[in-house]
């Protein structure tokens, strides 16, 4: 792939099972932070902050997760159970990306999360750069309140994305991506 836009066409996501350290030390991180944060910002609010999730804190909320998940649903199975107490395990640094929202006279909070949902995206594209693997998840622990308090999330603040970051096991196969031309079309006024 050459050309100007080579970069962004070969993004991809790793998946998260596929992701081992090492991860990205400090210096690294906030480097590919630095560029994250370059999103558009409608107000300049600054809609978002980081939580960095590694070593042995992914493991201590993998056991959260299954303590909760066991209050949701009692009948969880071990596979549920595990999957749950691994979700954090397998890429060695997961950073959340948590909107900062509330109420606001001027900018809709739905502009405020767009914000704070690109800063996610750019977060996979600078870790690519960096020659790390990531993957964007969220699942039901992004939207759990007991999850949401034990992570410190303040009321009004929501996770945008989980970016989990490693070296990549393998190389992710490609997938189908939508067709362009299929999507776009010119709007032309009534006559
Ligand atoms: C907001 C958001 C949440 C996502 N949550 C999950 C998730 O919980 N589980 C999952 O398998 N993929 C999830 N994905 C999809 C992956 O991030 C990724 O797009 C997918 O693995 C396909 O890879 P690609 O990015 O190369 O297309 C989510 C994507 C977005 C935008």
């Amino acid at each position: 792939m050459t050309g100007p836009l080579a970069n962004l066409d070969g993004r991809r996501s790793v998946p998260s099972k596929q992701l081992a350290a090492p991860g990205p030390d400090q210096p690294t991180l906030l480097r590919m932070l630095r560029s994250a944060v370059r999103v558009p910002d409608h107000g300049k609010r600054v809609p978002f902050r980081f939580l960095r999730i590694a070593g042995d804190a992914r493991l201590a909320l993998g056991e959260a997760l299954v303590a909760r998940a066991l209050e949701r649903d009692p009948q969880a199975g071990e596979t549920v159970l595990d999957k749950d107490r691994n979700r954090f395990a397998h890429a060695p640094v997961v950073v959340a990306v948590v909107a900062r929202l509330g109420p606001d006279e001027k900018i809709p909070e739905s502009e405020r999360f767009s914000s704070a949902s690109c800063v996610c995206f750019a977060l996979l594209q600078a870790a690519q750069a960096c020659g790390y693997g990531a993957q964007w998840l969220t699942g039901w622990p992004a939207y759990d309140p007991v999850v949401l308090r034990l992570l410190g999330l303040a009321e009004d603040e929501r996770i945008a994305g989980f970016i989990h970051i490693g070296t990549p096991k393998l190389e992710a196969p490609e997938r189908d991506r939508p067709d362009p031309q299929s999507l776009l079309s010119d709007w032309m006024p009534h006559a």
